[in-house]
């Protein structure tokens, strides 16, 4: 039972997991916010939301939807790769825009905002576009993403990809 609901988890949330992981590849880009600052007058998002970025992940987290919808015979996984990645991106918007509004700079680490928005934002734009995720699949996929945020990102700064363990 368990099992079965860790299995459903992991195959819902992986392109979620994919398209917030890819964009640290792209190092310096185009920022989604062009530069500009809020009326607060700090950046809206900082340079850490790019649109290369955003553009990678999600292509990513979409062939990943695609490969298991062709490995799995499931047609709806093409639909899960789209709006996984497509939430998990905004979610890392909405996540970036709430710190910059606590004044908080880019890449400061923020628990547990940094390891939560991207799967909430997932999970809202899967719910949306009209996929079924039962409560505790929702959860498993949140306790799986957290800990794994954790682990890749600490991996991601040794691999010197980032400057920051977090
Ligand atoms: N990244 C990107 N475009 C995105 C999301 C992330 O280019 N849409 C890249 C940036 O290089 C970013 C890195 O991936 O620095 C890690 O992402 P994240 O931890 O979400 O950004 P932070 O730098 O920590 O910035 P913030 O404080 O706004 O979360
Ligand atoms: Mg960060």
């Amino acid at each position: 039972m368990i099992a079965t609901l860790i299995l459903q988890a992991t195959l819902i949330y992986l392109p979620t997991m994919i398209a917030n992981a890819m964009p640290v590849f792209v190092g310096i880009g185009t920022p989604i916010d062009g530069g500009r600052v809020f009326i607060d007058g700090r950046r809206v998002l900082g340079d850490g939301k790019t649109w290369e970025g955003f553009i990678l992940g999600l292509s990513f987290g979409y062939c990943v939807g695609c490969i298991e919808a062709f490995i799995l015979h499931s047609f709806p996984y093409i639909l899960i790769g789209f709006l996984g990645s497509l939430g998990a991106l905004l979610g890392d918007i909405v996540g970036s825009f709430i710190k910059r509004r606590f004044g908080y700079r880019r890449g400061y680490p923020l628990i547990p905002l940094d390891q939560t928005d991207f799967t909430i934002g997932a999970t809202i734009m899967l719910l949306v576009g009209g996929m079924d995720i039962e409560f505790t699949v929702f959860l498993i996929g949140l306790i799986m993403l957290f800990v794994l945020h954790l682990i890749s990102n600490r991996i991601a700064f040794m691999l010197g990809l980032k400057s920051v363990p977090w």
